[in-house]
């Protein structure tokens, strides 16, 4: 099994942007980190990407339970839980609403390989937060970070979406937001597309200089 070390190296060297010197640190911790327990954890944050091509199964409603248990873990600022989720895996929402997506779009649905509005997801999760609470777009991005980890690790793959959200503010989608029935005062914010890869898409190059130590 590839250690996250590997993982971690491969991607730097793979990088376009961003050196990979290693640092004193780097050797005084490699001997403590090798064979960590945590391995498991960093192995499925390092191999986590985007999916955008789905198998047509989709993800049963028991292991979705767990996704988003996982998902209300999640930190949260005074535990607010300053979110409001809603789940669709049924059909006719997500084609009745990709056909007035794809009326307002018709490009998008030239791409041979477009299924859905939502990156051809079969199962969608719609986050709303509290504008009202300051943090409460953080809490819904770890609400969703917690879901999208908890998915690679049981081989579901994901793709958080901020597109289709702007979609379902536009007057034509109001039908549909209205479905979703997010309490007074909740603004979608996000959704994520979950289901099972039909591509394994390379890691995309991170900008490792923007993280800085400061001594
Ligand atoms: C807030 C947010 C909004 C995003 N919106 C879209 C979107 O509308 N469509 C899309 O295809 N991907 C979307 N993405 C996915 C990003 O494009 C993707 O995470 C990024 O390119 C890095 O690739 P990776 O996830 O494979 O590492 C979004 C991601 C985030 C965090």
């Amino acid at each position: 099994m590839k250690t996250w070390k590997k993982i971690v190296g491969g991607l730097c060297l793979c990088a376009a942007v961003g050196g990979c010197a290693p640092s004193a640190q780097d050797g005084k911790n490699a001997a403590a980190e090798a064979g960590s327990p945590s391995d498991a954890v960093v192995e499925t944050i390092m191999a986590r990407r985007s999916i955008r091509q789905y198998k047509a199964r989709p993800v049963n409603r028991d292991t979705l339970q767990v996704i988003l248990d996982c998902g209300i873990n999640a930190p949260n600022g005074q535990n607010k839980q300053s979110w409001e989720v809603r789940v669709v895996d049924n059909p006719e929402f997500i084609n009745g609403l990709t056909a007035l997506y794809t009326k307002a779009n018709p490009k998008a649905a030239e791409d041979p390989s477009f299924r859905n509005m939502f990156r051809n997801a079969p199962t969608v999760v719609f986050i709303a937060n509290d504008p009202s609470y300051d943090f409460s777009q953080v809490d819904c991005g770890l609400l969703g970070g917690n879901m999208i980890l908890a998915a690679q690790s049981m081989g579901i793959g994901s793709c958080c979406l901020g597109g289709p959200a702007r979609f379902m503010e536009t007057e034509e989608a109001a039908g549909y937001l209205e479905q979703l029935g997010f309490s007074e005062g909740y603004k979608l914010l996000y959704c994520i597309g979950f289901g099972y890869p039909d591509e394994s898409p390379a890691a995309k190059p991170r900008i490792r200089e923007k993280v800085k130590f400061v001594d």
